[in-house]
């Protein structure tokens, strides 16, 4: 493998005895009482550890007040640019500690204890920050819902996290849309089983909310009325979020990640993945809402000593293709991080990046990528244009921070493309068939990562620690099943070629194509459906359904349509993107009545396939290659069975 050799260093140093690498990194915090011990067991989760058990720290504390003690204080920590309100912001250290200060001291107010949930479901402005590490603070658990998510999904979250508070905003603004969060709120709270005591809400000149008296509360009177609060030593092992993601079923998974483990990842991460240093600008390009924002908007950066970027806007349309740029630019960004999406759709309407040209790019270093995997024809545009090293990252919500990348921290710039190249350290990757037996290099499996997990990763499934099991665990004994498959070449180089599950990735966000299901499945006139994947220019994947109609039902083919992706909308939220609709007699199915995905997915692909031995009915393929030849909604008629 030619890897540099401090890179190969430190993976093996990792590898051999981990306790020793992070107990190295771990020093690199000031924490409130140092740890004298690395690691221990689980106590919930077989082959998992505990990372720096008896120690005891505070990540907002980290996030700021040592930057102060530091004389970091009149450093900007949050750039606020926000195209959709016409506005800019810069917030420095000591400003962002005061503020933070303030809304923990209106937490306690609201009698939030530690280890209490509280659910943050704002638009990306810079009080979405201030109130995550307001609750890291006094020692709550943050939970933020992505504010495209719909009513349903916020009150599955509050259920679930039984959260007593919300902390919320009048408005988002979607280009040129008012998205009112608060009716949302409201229909989210009326839904939920679980009580919500108060509902804070952030007012915005866009639109302001209706307050229900006694449970709603105006965030700036509460704030201004507070007490500052002093930063709570916690456990490192203590909660410090939960990020709910999709799982295979309806019901998201609440990732739980601790105080301890995480802060220790995110500042090796800032340096070894990025080549950060304190007092440097680093964009995210992503929302507050998905594991990019928290781990790289807002906790690396910040606990890091550097300055981040918050944008309220989008790659396109806020107002042009240039928009990217022109932040890069202004803000001397030296390293940006955004899902390849955004840059399909940037080269839609700048294909030769004439925007770029137009800005003075020389404090951008490097771009990276991840959320999705990065295909060539975008990294060579980019390659092209930009003239930056383009490194593509690969890793999830669950472990937050990246499972392979190209470490540049460690002088290493080795990118081949397609890859994501080499796993860091503290991650031993293995790609096992389904059989659990290793495959060669080149060939495609099931990747895997050899227990125990590095720090910073998932600590527990919030609430039902059995999942974490039976889900991440149980399949390969002694590796975390990561549902990603592909392979490693014979340099060492990692390629990740797509989900083994039922996820797929929707401009970048992670969708449950089971939660999809049910909620099709609950129109009057479907009796079953599966939905998959199919290819799409830009947001890398659309979701497709193939519906079969109840016996009496009588559906056009066209409003049907119409209204899944209204129902769709309404559960799950727009960020669904679901616009077409198969009306099929049956779906491919096993004797057992499983039904046969990969030849679904491999179909829609355009991927060759073969009819596997199992399928009930061969027949209905040939129903289905018929349909896929066809325009999206040309068979616009009536459907009776
Ligand atoms: N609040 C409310 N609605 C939201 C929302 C939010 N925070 N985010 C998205 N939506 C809505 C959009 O308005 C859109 O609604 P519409 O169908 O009524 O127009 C729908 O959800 C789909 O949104 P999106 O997938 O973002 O499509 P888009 O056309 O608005 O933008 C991209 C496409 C590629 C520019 C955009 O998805 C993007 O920048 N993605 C890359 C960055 C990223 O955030 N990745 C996530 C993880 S790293
Ligand atoms: P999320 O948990 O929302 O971050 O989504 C994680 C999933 O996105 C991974 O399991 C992959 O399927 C996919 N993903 C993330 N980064 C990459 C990448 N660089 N290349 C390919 N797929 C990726």
């Amino acid at each position: 493998m030619s890897t540099s050799s401090t890179y190969q260093h430190a993976w093996q140093q990792a590898a051999c005895d981990p306790d020793q690498f992070w107990a190295e990194q771990a020093v690199q915090l000031k924490w409130h009482t140092a740890p004298t011990v690395t690691s221990r067991p689980s106590a919930t989760a077989d082959g998992l550890v505990e990372w720096f058990p008896d120690g005891k720290l505070n990540t907002a504390w980290l996030a700021l007040d040592a930057h102060i003690e530091d004389g970091r204080g009149e450093q900007t920590a949050i750039i606020y640019d926000s195209p959709v309100t016409a506005s800019k912001a810069r917030i420095s250290y000591s400003e962002l500690h005061h503020q933070v200060s303030q809304c923990a001291g209106m937490l306690r107010d609201l009698q939030v204890q530690q280890g209490d949930r509280v659910i943050i479901y704002m638009p990306m402005v810079p009080q979405a920050i201030v109130a995550m590490l307001a609750c890291a603070r006094i020692g709550a658990v943050h939970c933020v819902v992505f504010g495209g998510f719909a009513a349903n999904e916020l009150a599955v979250r509050i259920d679930d996290a039984q959260a007593d508070i919300i902390l919320t905003a009048s408005c988002g603004i979607e280009i040129d849309r008012i998205i009112e969060y608060k009716p949302l709120v409201d229909q989210a709270i009326a839904r939920a089983t679980h009580q919500v005591r108060h509902c804070v809400v952030l007012q915005r000149p866009q639109a302001v909310a209706a307050m229900q008296a006694g449970r709603d509360l105006d965030w700036q009177e509460q704030v201004d009325r507070a007490k500052p609060a002093e930063a709570v030593p916690v456990a490192a092992t203590h909660p410090l979020y939960i990020l709910y993601t999709s799982g295979t079923t309806g019901k998201p998974k609440g990732v739980v990640r601790d105080h301890g483990g995480h802060a220790v990842a995110m500042r090796y991460s800032m340096n070894a993945v990025y080549g950060m240093q304190p007092g440097e600008v680093f964009w995210a390009a992503s929302d507050v809402g998905w594991v990019v924002g928290h781990s790289y908007i807002v906790y690396g950066p910040l606990l890091s000593g550097c300055t981040t970027v918050m944008f309220e806007g989008k790659p396109v349309r806020t107002p042009d293709a240039g928009a990217v740029w022109r932040v890069c630019a202004e803000y001397g960004v030296k390293a940006l991080f955004t899902a390849p999406t955004a840059f399909r759709a940037i080269r839609k309407e700048d294909p030769q990046a004439a925007l770029a040209r137009q800005y003075d790019l020389r404090r951008l270093e490097r771009l990276y990528l991840a959320g999705e995997r990065l295909d060539p024809p975008t990294w060579t545009w980019l390659q092209e244009h930009i003239q930056r090293p383009v490194l593509d990252h690969w890793w999830q919500t669950e472990t937050g921070w990246a499972i392979a990348a190209n470490p540049v921290g460690y002088g290493l710039e080795q990118v081949r493309p397609g890859s994501a190249t080499f796993p860091l350290p503290g991650y031993l990757l293995d790609i096992l068939d389904d059989e659990a037996r290793p495959v060669t290099a080149g060939n495609q499996g099931n990747i895997v990562i050899r227990l125990p997990l590095p720090p910073g990763c998932l600590t527990s499934i919030w609430g039902n620690p059995e999942r974490l099991r039976a889900g991440y665990l149980s399949q390969f004994p002694g590796y975390y099943q990561t549902g990603d498959a592909g392979y490693v070449d014979a340099d060492g180089y990692v390629f990740i070629m797509g989900r083994t599950d039922d996820i797929i990735n929707v401009a970048g966000h992670r969708l449950s194509t089971g939660e999809m299901e049910e909620v099709i499945g609950s129109h009057p006139a479907v009796a079953e459906c599966a939905v998959i994947g199919v290819p799409d220019a830009i947001k890398g994947e659309l979701p497709m359904g193939l519906v079969v109609l109840k016996n009496d039902a009588v559906a056009q083919l066209d409003q049907l349509n119409e209204q899944l992706s209204a129902l769709l909308r309404e559960e799950i939220g727009a960020l669904a993107c679901y616009q077409r609709t198969l009306i099929v007699t049956r779906l491919p199915k096993t004797r057992s009545g499983k039904i046969l995905r990969r030849i679904l997915r491999q179909m829609v692909r355009g991927e060759a396939w073969v009819v596997p031995s199992t399928i009930e009915d061969p027949g209905c393929l040939d129903e289905l290659a018929a349909l896929l030849e066809e325009p999206a909604g040309a068979r616009c008629v009536a459907h009776k069975m």
